[in-house]
This record gives structure tokens, C-alpha cells and sequence, in this order.
């Protein structure tokens, strides 16, 4: 395992002012998306849409890394494969590695992410294909009853089991404990359940000897439910996120970057920026972003599906980077 290249790697996905473009939909996932516009998804309309994404002038500036899927690394821009595409625009690329998460048998309404059988060679072709990077998604819900002990603790187990794996193919895992926003929960369950979820998956990275230097975590922000009678402002969601962290995230761990999770590019713009001015900033990890709905929902909209609205889309993408951005640079001072 070369440490130094996971951990230079972890340090260059979270350098300042930049953060991460989550565009790993898989194909059901990106299906629901085309749902808004009206647009089958194939392999030919993926490629179309992800290539206006990615073409984008300037983008760059604004994006340290892309998180693809298995279809995406395989496929070309210009006749160039995608992963040396972004390289060549500085912008590293990462592989989405699980398979999805499940209904757990005996568990309702709680998930479990599979993907480990056969990992190994799996990530072993991915490097091939150019990923310096990969992720792993785990789902917690909140509802009556849950989350078990037992839901948290197999993700914590298979979250640390596919980061030991990355490590030893100098893969940056990003390690995502994703608490869903779903339900009528307030902030304070939602604190409740992301300490003891980060709790779990950081016992389980220690056990399994992960390096935590070479990781990223991937966490939901602090916030109440979707459909909480309790709505917070950002300041509120700020603080209890930031505390949250302090508590529980070891300070090897070179950076933060938030899912956006269903909140709208704006709430995930301000938030973002909210928590980087609580001061001090946190146990030195960088506050970044690795959104996908929240970068991607306007220039899916201003594109439709169609070749024409290529330059509108990609004008609104860059301008909502560029106000992530903003926000993920903000400071109290
Ligand atoms: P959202 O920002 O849309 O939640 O997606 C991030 C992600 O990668 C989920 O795994």
C-alpha cells in the first residue's frame, strides 16, 4: 500500500475551493432522474448528458474530482476515455464501487450496501481504467424503531471492509454513512443517529487497520427530516453538524465532503456555507462538498435532453459550482 499516494490523493480531493461531483448514478437512479425531463436513459443519452457536465469550460476550477459509474469509466469523450479526459482537465476520477443497498432480511424498512463479493478484482480493473478514487454508499433510516444496532453495525462492517480493500489498491475510499433525510425526525434525532452511525463506522475502520489519512468520509449533514413539523436554519444545522464531527471524526481524517441528500441546490449552497464560518473550524479536516442532485438539478433542467440547451446547461452547472464553491470557502472572519 503506497500511504503517501493515498494520502496526497485524499489532500488533492479536498483541496480548497474545490470539491467533488457526484455523477454515479446507476442506471435505475439515473432513470428516475431523466424522469423530470422526459428522457429515456441509455447508455448513448447517459454519455450525452454526462459529456455536457463534463465539458464544461472552467469547470475545473470548481471541481477537485467526478465520482463515475461502471458504465461511464468504460465510455469516451472525443475519442479519449473518459477518466484521461478529466486528468487532462486536473480533475481526478473515482469509481462508484457498491451494488446498491437492500432490504435486510428480518429488518424492515432497513437497508444493507452489498458490493463485497468479488471486490478485489474489481477495484483491481478499475485502477486500470484510471480511478484514483472510490465510493461506497451506506443508507440509515430513520423511522419507528430505527435504525437497529444491528443495521448500523453491518454497514459500519461492509464500509470498512471495502476501505481496507481501496487501501490496498492505493484507492482514496470515500466512506459514505448516508442518514437519510426521509421522514418526520427533527435535528436532534438526526444528531442522535449520525454520532452513533459515525461511531460504528469509525470503530470498524480503526479495527480493520484503515489509514485514515487516506480517506474522505462522506457524511449528511445534521438537518430534521423532510417532513419534520421542526424546520431549522442553517445556523442550527451549522452547529449541531460541526459539534457533531468534533465528537466523533478523528482528526486524521484529511476532509469532510456532505452529500446533498435532497436538499435543494440553494439549502445545500447555504448550509455548506454556514458550516464552514462556525468557528474554529472544526479538528482541521477540510469542510468540502460531493454533491450530486444539489450540483447537477439546474443544468439537468436548463439541458431537457437536448443538444441545443448544451451551452444553457452548462452555463447553469458552472454557476452553481461556482457558488458551492463559494460557499465551501466561507469563513467567519
Ligand atoms: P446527493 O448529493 O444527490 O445526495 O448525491 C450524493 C451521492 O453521491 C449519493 O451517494
Amino acid at each position: 500500500m503506497g500511504i503517501a499516494t493515498l494520502k496526497s490523493t485524499a489532500l488533492t480531493m479536498v483541496a480548497p475551493g474545490k470539491g467533488i461531483l457526484a455523477a454515479d448514478e446507476s442506471t435505475k437512479t439515473i432513470q428516475k432522474r431523466f424522469d423530470k425531463i422526459g428522457l429515456q436513459s441509455t447508455p448513448d443519452t447517459n454519455l450525452a448528458y454526462r459529456k455536457m457536465l463534463f465539458t464544461t469550460p472552467g469547470i475545473e476550477q470548481f471541481l477537485s474530482g467526478v465520482i463515475l459509474y461502471d458504465e461511464t469509466i468504460r465510455q469516451l469523450i472525443d475519442g479519449i476515455p473518459i477518466p484521461e479526459f478529466l486528468e487532462s482537465k486536473g480533475i481526478i476520477p473515482g469509481i462508484k464501487v457498491d451494488k446498491g443497498a437492500w432490504q435486510m432480511v428480518n429488518l424492515p424498512g432497513e437497508k444493507i450496501t452489498e458490493g463485497l463479493d468479488g471486490l478485489r478484482d474489481r477495484l483491481i480493473e478499475y485502477k486500470e481504467l484510471g480511478a484514483k478514487f472510490a465510493k461506497w454508499r451506506a443508507v440509515i433510516t430513520i423511522g419507528d424503531g430505527i435504525p437497529t444496532d444491528t443495521c448500523i453495525e453491518a454497514n459500519a462492517e461492509a464500509l470498512a471492509r471495502y476501505a481496507a480493500l481501496c487501501q490496498e489498491q492505493d484507492l482514496v475510499p470515500i466512506v459514505e454513512p448516508e442518514v437519510l433525510m426521509d421522514g418526520t425526525h427533527d435535528l436532534e434525532k438526526c444528531r442522535e443517529v449520525t454520532s452513533k452511525t459515525l461511531k460504528a463506522v469509525f470503530d470498524k475502520l480503526k479495527a480493520h487497520k484503515v489509514v485514515l489519512e487516506g480517506m474522505i468520509l462522506k457524511p449528511n449533514m445534521v438537518i430534521s427530516g423532510k417532513d419534520s413539523s421542526t424546520q431549522t436554519t442553517s445556523g442550527e444545522i451549522a452547529e449541531a453538524t460541526v459539534q457533531t464531527f468534533l465528537e466523533v471524526v478523528p482528526k486524521e481524517v484529511p476532509g469532510i465532503a456532505f452529500l446533498s441528500g435532497g436538499q435543494t441546490p440553494d439549502q445545500a449552497t447555504e448550509n455548506l456555507a454556514a458550516i464552514n464560518k462556525v468557528s474554529p473550524p472544526a479538528g482541521g479536516w477540510q469542510l468540502s462538498f460531493s454533491y450530486g442532485r444539489a450540483l447537477q438539478d439546474e443544468a439537468l433542467q436548463a439541458w431537457a435532453g437536448k443538444e441545443e440547451n448544451v451551452e444553457a446547461a452548462q452555463k447553469a452547472f458552472l454557476e452553481r459550482a461556482k457558488k458551492v464553491s463559494e460557499a465551501r470557502s466561507a469563513s467567519s472572519a
